[in-house]
């Protein structure tokens, strides 16, 4: 049996990639999660703060902005250790020496800056490709949608102009019509594009009275927007890849993301809850899933869920068609 994909150009063994993060963050971390059993790894996030701050501290740190601002001394000395570019750069290397599986480099980060030039570093470091996770806060009530859409795309050719390995982008759902993101995402170059990113969420102690962060991890029943998504895109045909990201928890929701048109799969808070042993059950699931419906490989069921009925169950039209239902 076939389990194997391509994803950003890339032969992948199977279509479970470990998604940035703590799992990702070390050259153990990655090495572990290749004997698990994953097709790939996106790494730890390296931040767009990180790369400027390590630049600057390159630069002598006369800055007049930090020398007169004590909050961001704090900030660049807690958080950044002053050769932030040099350590990833070494991760990647590393990373790429120890494991056969492809590594994909991350870069979190919110606007177009002198920060995109160091992508090319880790392109020379090895990386396979670039994932650009673009999270510009959406809550200035002064940024004007459009605006914020072009700074995605100008982010993107920017890091493009740098770089000539495939970059994927990974997106949240906080878009007017994220069908058309995705369309114009492809258009300005992205290879892929990763539905979602999932922010942090927040909550309020109510015997504090005051904000604290919710849950890091996400709930399996979070899926459901993802596959909504990665159907709706996939069924207009826009010319680039779809990674689902955000509550695949079981090999049931891997195969429904395939099924309705992702190209690969990546997984994190599973893993959390599990351990990374997890993805071989998950594997050996999907398989048993093959087996029992006589698909020889991923190509056999890819999109299979996403003809025009599928399309209309996912559209508004279900809400009508609920309501006949009851009265008839
Ligand atoms: C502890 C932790 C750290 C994360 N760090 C990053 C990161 O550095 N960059 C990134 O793009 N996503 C990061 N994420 C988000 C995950 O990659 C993923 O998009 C999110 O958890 C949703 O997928 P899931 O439902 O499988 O957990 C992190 C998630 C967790 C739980």
């Amino acid at each position: 049996m076939d389990i194997t994909t391509s994803y950003l150009g890339l032969k992948l063994k199977n279509p479970l990639i470990v998604s940035s993060s703590t799992l990702t963050a070390t050259v153990e971390g990655v090495v572990n999660c290749e004997k698990a059993g994953a097709g790939a790894v996106v790494l730890k996030s390296i931040f767009e703060e990180q790369i400027l701050a390590d630049i600057k501290k390159e630069e002598g740190f006369n800055d007049e902005l930090y020398n007169m601002n004590p909050e961001m001394q704090q900030y660049l000395h807690t958080y950044v250790r002053g050769n932030e570019i040099d350590l990833y750069t070494r991760l990647i290397k590393e990373s790429k020496a120890a494991v056969s599986i492809p590594v994909i480099a991350s870069i979190n980060c919110t606007d177009k800056g002198e920060w995109t030039s160091i992508a090319k570093k880790f392109q020379d470091a090895g990386a396979d490709a670039l994932e650009l996770n673009i999270s510009i806060s959406p809550f200035d009530i002064n940024l004007h949608p459009k605006d914020i859409e072009q700074e995605y795309f100008d982010i993107l050719a920017q890091v493009k102009k740098c770089i000539s390995i495939p970059v994927a982008v990974k997106i949240g759902d906080h878009f007017t019509n994220i069908c058309a993101m995705v369309n114009q995402l492809a258009q300005n170059g992205a290879k892929a594009v990763v539905l979602f990113n999932r922010f942090y969420n927040a909550d309020i102690d109510v015997n504090e009275m005051k904000a604290v962060p919710g849950n890091a991890l996400s709930v399996k029943e979070e899926n459901s927007c993802t596959l909504r998504y990665i159907s709706l895109a996939t069924s207009q045909q826009v010319s680039c890849e779809l990674s689902a990201s955000t509550g695949v928890y079981t090999a049931e929701d891997v195969i429904k993301q395939i099924l309705a048109g992702a190209t690969s799969v990546q997984i994190c808070s599973t893993l959390y809850h599990h351990g990374l042993a997890y993805i071989g059950t998950m594997l050996n699931e999907m398989k048993a899933w093959m087996e029992k419906h006589n698909f020889n490989s991923i190509a056999d069921f890819k999109g299979k869920a996403n003809k025009k009925e599928d399309i209309k169950v996912l559209e508004r039209l279900q809400y009508l068609r609920r309501n006949q239902e009851k009265t008839n």
